[in-house]
């Protein structure tokens, strides 16, 4: 697999509210997306910086992920995901880690914020930082 960049750095929140106004008026960042993704249980809001992107992640259902990170987190927020861009195809990429033995949590890739087709990987193949691939099927 051909991994370009850091695509984005997924951040979990207790609320978009609080945390937007931080990147906003603290680091100069602008909002430029606020979306929900229903299957997730998620909201995120997106910040551009450079090439990479600061995903905030705010859940929407305590069945979540971003609920469960946080729960364990002692009730804070914190890094939940990095996001790396593949240039060759994110179902590409899980067939070559699977081949090598690798272990994914998505299968298939699905569809995540911005129209991305993105895949996560397992924590225990990544030694525990959760790392999800993604690519633009637009570009
Ligand atoms: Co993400």
């Amino acid at each position: 697999m051909q991994i370009s960049h850091i695509e984005h750095v997924g951040i979990a929140v207790t609320s978009l509210e609080e945390a937007i106004p931080f990147y906003e008026n603290l680091l100069g960042f602008k909002c430029f997306a606020i979306e929900e993704v229903e299957d997730q249980h998620v909201k995120t809001a997106f910040f551009q910086v450079g090439q990479t992107k600061i995903e905030l992640l705010e859940a929407t259902s305590p069945e979540s992920a971003i609920a469960k990170f946080i729960e364990k987190n002692g009730g804070r927020g914190g890094i939940q995901h990095i996001a790396f861009a593949v240039e060759d195809g994110v179902a590409n990429a899980l067939a070559e880690v699977q081949e090598k033995g690798g272990r994914v949590v998505d299968k298939e890739p699905r569809r995540g914020a911005e129209g991305l087709n993105i895949a996560f990987l397992h924590p225990k193949t990544t030694c525990g930082a959760l790392v999800e691939l993604c690519e633009n099927p637009n570009k």
